[in-house]
Parts: structure tokens; sequence; C-alpha cells
């Protein structure tokens, strides 16, 4: 279906309120600042020509809505049909909305995060610029505030495919939640011109909505009821049993989105529901500044040998060029197969003496191969603090 040409701005109205760039956004983000007044807040990246945005204000006037566009054109567009309707809880920001991500909003500031038919960017040496990437995903689940959704739809069946993998390894999103497909009443009953302009030619629609999890406890800490004494409690009355986990074959910057979108310092490494190893990101550290230190000249062919071996043994000297590679590293390079385990059952504080005695910070928590949980001198650090201070 062709595009239709954008209909002329009326030169009267004043779009000052409802069109604001990067620059004009708080910094330190203050959202009152925007809309004059706090309330729920939601975001729509890539918001086209408005109509979600014009829709959603109108029907919600108890939460505040800030669109995204890149393009002037059509961010202008989408301003002025805020300004004509007068709706005081919505404005667009033109300018790069993961710029925005990365550099104003903080953690657990939105309700809501809307991505509507991004563009595909088909080409394979294109996909990266797709928005919905490892690192703006990472953002999405920071940004989230606990039971805060994301939306995203999009009629390219590839493009949905592989981001509900994306999201499934790099955040801890729960979904994808059911969406269902309502029957338009009128003409303009679309989520967005492109669900109208997809739907009008009879093509499928995708849809995904996913929750963000409330945010990980100790498990005592977090708790209201008195705790029992250290000395009854075991492994599984402490271990985090939301674990995030890698696997040997995802990629290091996967890996880095994931341990700073999760918050945590350290992953077990599983293989087909196996525990194989253990990384944290004091791994990555090290994998990235060995192979930022080596950038001597070395042949294709010895760098080929190296990698065939793993980069178990590097020798400094043979591994000039690495760095070149750093992309392709996975957290098979990275991890360390030696991992300290323990049973469910064993005892709190013989978890902690291990600790001590190998200098770990980590224990996986196993049944037979299979990873149940993790603790962290961190955990045990909080009971202790707990047992002497009361809950927190
Ligand atoms: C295919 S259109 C979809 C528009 C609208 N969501 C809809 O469904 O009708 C994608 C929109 O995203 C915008 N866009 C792409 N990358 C962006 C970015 N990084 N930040 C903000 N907008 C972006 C494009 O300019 C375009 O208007």
């Amino acid at each position: 279906m062709a595009r239709r040409a954008l209909r002329k701005i009326d030169p009267s109205l004043e779009l000052g309120r409802w069109l604001r760039t990067f620059d004009d956004l708080p910094a330190p983000w203050q959202p009152e600042a925007i809309f004059g007044r706090q309330a729920r807040l939601e975001v729509e990246v890539g918001t086209g020509k408005g109509l979600f945005l014009v829709a959603a204000a109108a029907n919600a006037p108890d939460r505040d809505f800030l669109g995204m566009e890149v393009s002037n054109k059509y961010a202008r567009y989408a301003a002025a049909r805020l300004a004509k309707r007068g709706l005081t809880n919505a404005c667009v920001m033109h300018g790069d909305a993961l710029r925005v991500f990365r550099e104003r909003l903080p953690d657990a500031c939105l309700a809501a995060i809307h991505v509507y038919f991004p563009d595909p960017w088909w080409k394979a040496r294109h996909k990266k610029r797709r928005v919905l990437n490892a690192g703006f995903l990472a953002d999405v689940e920071r940004t989230l505030s606990p039971d805060g959704r994301l939306h995203f739809w999009t009629d390219v069946q590839e493009y949905f495919r592989s981001t509900l993998d994306l999201i499934k390894r790099v955040t801890r999103l729960e979904g994808p939640l059911e969406v269902a497909e309502h029957p338009a009443q009128h003409d303009l009953d679309y989520r967005t011109h492109f669900e109208r302009r997809t739907r009008l030619s009879g093509e499928p629609v995708y849809r995904a909505e996913f929750a963000r999890t409330r945010p990980m406890g100790y498990a005592f800490v977090t708790k209201e009821t008195s705790m029992p004494p250290i000395s009854s409690l075991v492994a599984r009355d402490i271990m985090r049993s939301n674990l995030v986990t890698a696997t040997p074959g995802q990629s290091l910057a996967d890996l880095r989105h994931l341990l700073i979108g999760s918050h945590v310092s350290g992953a077990p490494v599983v293989d087909r529901g196996k525990l194989v190893g253990i990384v944290s990101r004091s791994d990555l550290v090290r994998v990235e500044e060995l192979v930022e230190a080596l950038d001597a000249e070395v042949s294709e062919e010895v760098w080929l040998e190296n990698q065939a071996d793993g980069f178990k043994h590097p020798a400094p000297q043979e591994f000039g060029g690495f760095h070149r590679r750093l992309s392709e590293l996975k957290v098979k390079d990275a991890m360390r197969e030696q991992v300290m385990t323990c049973s469910p059952d064993t005892p709190v504080a013989e978890v902690a003496a291990e600790m001590v005695r190998h200098h770990v910070h980590r224990i996986v928590v196993v049944e037979g191969d299979h990873p149940l949980g993790i603790v962290s001198t961190l955990d045990i650090a909080a009971l202790v603090a707990q047992e002497q201070n009361g809950p927190r």
C-alpha cells in the first residue's frame, strides 16, 4: 500500500509545548519539568505520525506520554496533532530514542515502553541498526518500573521471532504475554498508522507484551516474617532461584548487557540444562583487557590456531590482532569451568566456610548437574546484618 504524503501542518499552531529536542529534556531526569506534574509515564519509541500517542493521551488523562521520533518531519506532524487536540499529557521528543534511554532515563522510571513497527532494516549488514538490539533491551529492563510493560508489535515475522529470542536471552522480562487482535470499529481504530496499513492490506501483525518481574531481594531480608537463626538455615533457604544464566555460545556483548541489565555480577553458564561453568564481570574485564593489550601484528594463521585452541592458553606475543575479534568472542572464551557447587541441603555456615576457604564470591546450588540457584557472599552478609539489626 502506498504511503500517503503528510498533510500540511497548520502554521498558526504553537508547537513549543509539544515538540522537544534531546537538549530540552531535564537532566537529571525530572518528568515534572516536562508535564508539570508527577504521573505514571509511558514512552513510545518511533512515534511516526502519532496515532498511538494522540489516542493514548486522550484515553488516559491521568498518565503522561513521551513520544520519541528521529525524523523531524514526523516528530513535527505528531506534535501538531497533540497541539490541535490540546493534549497536555503528551509531547514528542525529536531525536534518537536510544540516546534518551542511555543518557537520560534513570532506573525504574517508566510504567510502559511502546515499540510499534520499528524499521526492519532487512539487509543482514544493516540489522545492527535495529532499535530492538541487546543494548537497548538492557535499558528497557533497567528503566521499567516493577510490573512495567514492554509492548512490541511488528509486521515482520523474522524481526518478531529474533527479538523474542533476544529478549529471552538477554533479559529477565516475563513473556511473551498474549495480545489479542480487536476488530476495528472505525477507520482510525488501530494502534498505529502502520498497524492500519498492515491490516488493511490483509497482512498479519505480530504482537507481544513483556512484564518486568519484581526486583530480586535477599530471601529473608525482604520477608517480613521473623527469621530463624542462621545456624538452622540451609542453602535452599537463602539461594536466589530466579537465576540469570548464560550459554557458552552467547556473545560477550550479549553477556555484558545481560549482567548489567540484570544487576548481577556473575552468572552460571548452562548448556542444555547442565552447569558447565561460571562467568563474572571480572572475567569479561580480564578478556577485554587481554584483547586490548595484545594488538601487535600476528598472522591470520596463528590467530586461527589459537582460536581452535579455545583461547585457553593465550601466549601474549602470538595474540596480536586478537582485538579485531573481540566482537566474535563468546562466553566460552571467558568463563571458568571450575565452579564451586553445593547441594540445596548444605548448611549456610558450611557454604560460608567453603567460600572463605576457596576465596570465591558465589556458589551454585545444584541438584545433579542442574543448577537450582546461587548463593553469593552478599547474600550471607545480608543474613548476618539482618540477624544483628532485624529486617530493613
Ligand atoms: C516504520 S515507522 C513506524 C511508526 C509508528 N510506530 C507506526 O507504527 O505507525 C518507524 C519509525 O521509527 C522512527 N525511528 C527509527 N529509529 C528511531 C530512533 N532511534 N529513535 C526514534 N525514532 C526512531 C522512524 O523515523 C519511523 O518514524
